[in-house]
């Protein structure tokens, strides 16, 4: 649940996320880095991150939801599974909730991502940030790397921009996410195969996908504005 606390306007999503008017910030695990450039600032003497919608689809999703954003958002330190983590920068904020300074709250954020440069940039980020596990693997390909996580998870977040985005992230769930577990789902209409449909229509099908296929949607979230054609589908695992 969403607690106000002191500062005029803000309110803490969580032990280490607080919005503040319309700004999203996160509580620095590593202090006086930043990371893609994004400003620091202290809040009663506490350093924490600007954190950027507009570079962010988690971010945006956070500001666009209609519910409590803090729902979004898994337990402080739990195992979470990233699949298309780029080159880290909604992960550091992620990481920053998760796990805190040199992990005090002992979370586990795998981080899938193919290219190879964004594992570079990923590993480095795992030098200050204990608590991260970079992976070089595809989405797809659970075989590969799925034995980095013996045991199923609360939270599963996929933003990978590629042809069947919604099959990769069913198969994903099915494999690695608890049942009742939230999966969040980025997708990119731009990415999927042009059948001559309007893009309102694509992100219905979609959705008709995912309830038909054991999960129950319990958000769309378009982020038009922060992240255009792009919409954030935020289920439940039901069986
Ligand atoms: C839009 S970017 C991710 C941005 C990141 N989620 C963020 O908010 O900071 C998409 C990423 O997905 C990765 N990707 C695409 N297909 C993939 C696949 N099959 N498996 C793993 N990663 C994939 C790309 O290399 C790229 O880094």
């Amino acid at each position: 649940m969403a607690k106000r606390n002191n500062h005029r306007r803000s309110t803490m999503l969580s032990g280490a996320v607080m919005k503040v008017g319309r700004a999203l910030w996160t509580m620095n695990a590593v202090p006086k880095k930043a990371v893609y450039g994004e400003s620091l600032r202290s809040f009663s003497g506490t350093e924490f991150r600007r954190w950027d919608p507009s570079r962010s689809k988690l971010g945006a999703a956070i500001m666009r939801t209609r519910r409590d954003p803090s729902w979004l958002l898994p337990d402080e330190g739990t195992t979470v599974l990233y699949l298309g983590a780029g080159h880290g920068t909604s992960i550091s904020h992620l990481h920053d909730h998760l796990c805190g300074q040199e992990n005090e709250l002992r979370g586990r954020l795998v981080a899938v991502d193919l290219a190879p440069r964004c594992l570079r940039e990923l590993t480095h980020l795992a030098k200050s940030r204990p608590g991260l596990i970079p992976i070089l693997g595809d989405a797809r390909k659970h075989a590969a790397w799925g034995v980095l996580l013996p045991r199923k998870v609360d939270w599963l977040f996929q933003d990978v921009a590629q042809a069947g985005q919604v099959d990769i992230f069913i198969a994903a769930c099915k494999r690695f996410l608890n049942r009742d577990g939230t999966g969040l789902l980025s997708l990119k209409a731009a990415s999927e195969r042009w059948t001559g449909e309007g893009e309102e229509a694509l992100f219905d099908k979609v959705e008709y996908k995912l309830n038909t296929s054991g999960f129950e949607v319990e958000e769309r979230i378009s982020l038009t504005g922060f992240e255009d054609n792009h919409v954030l589908f935020a289920v439940r695992k039901m069986e």
